[in-house]
């Protein structure tokens, strides 16, 4: 019988710095549990596609033991909404952006990533490309928070 491998789909605007961040967060998390997921990361504006992610957002991933370095920017494709079974975006703009591009087909309903956080329902990760450290340490609170609890639901927990 084939392994059932549940895949996720991190989506922000440049994937550079919050989605890259969701996408090492989740590895980690996933790595520690012994979850088998396929998880990758897109950005709804190709602007820099091919890029390592933010040399701050490597920064604070590797603060935390996480190494992101490795990951490449791309667009979202349309043929990311038949690959992944969950779409988690950041703000507002990306979920109308993804939205946008969705096909009737799609396997995935795009959601906020901190629908996931109890108490943070409805709320954005706030884009911390124009910002600071702290804003990027806040960035990666956040996205931790949301992968612990997508990994616990992912166990089957509620
Ligand atoms: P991200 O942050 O969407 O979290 O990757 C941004 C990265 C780059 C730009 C905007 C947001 N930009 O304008 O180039």
């Amino acid at each position: 019988m084939a392994v059932a491998m549940t895949s996720v789909l991190f989506v922000c605007l440049g994937n550079i710095c919050r989605s890259p961040l969701a996408e090492g967060a989740l590895r980690q998390v996933a790595a520690r549990l012994g979850l088998d997921l396929v998880i990758d990361s897109a950005g709804t504006a190709g602007w820099h596609a091919g890029k390592a992610p933010d040399p701050r957002a490597q920064a604070v991933a590797l603060r935390n033991g996480c190494d992101i370095a490795g990951l490449r920017a791309r667009a979202l494709l349309p043929e990311d909404f038949r690959r992944f079974a969950h779409i988690y975006v950041m703000d507002r703009d990306n979920l109308a952006d993804v939205r946008a591009m969705m096909p009737a087909s799609a396997a995935a309903a795009p959601a906020l990533l901190l629908d996931l956080v109890p108490g943070r329902e409805g709320h954005e990760v706030a884009d911390p490309w124009y910002g600071e450290a702290a804003d990027f340490e806040r960035t990666w609170a956040e996205v931790t928070a949301a992968a612990e609890a997508l990994a616990r639901r992912l166990q089957g927990h509620p």
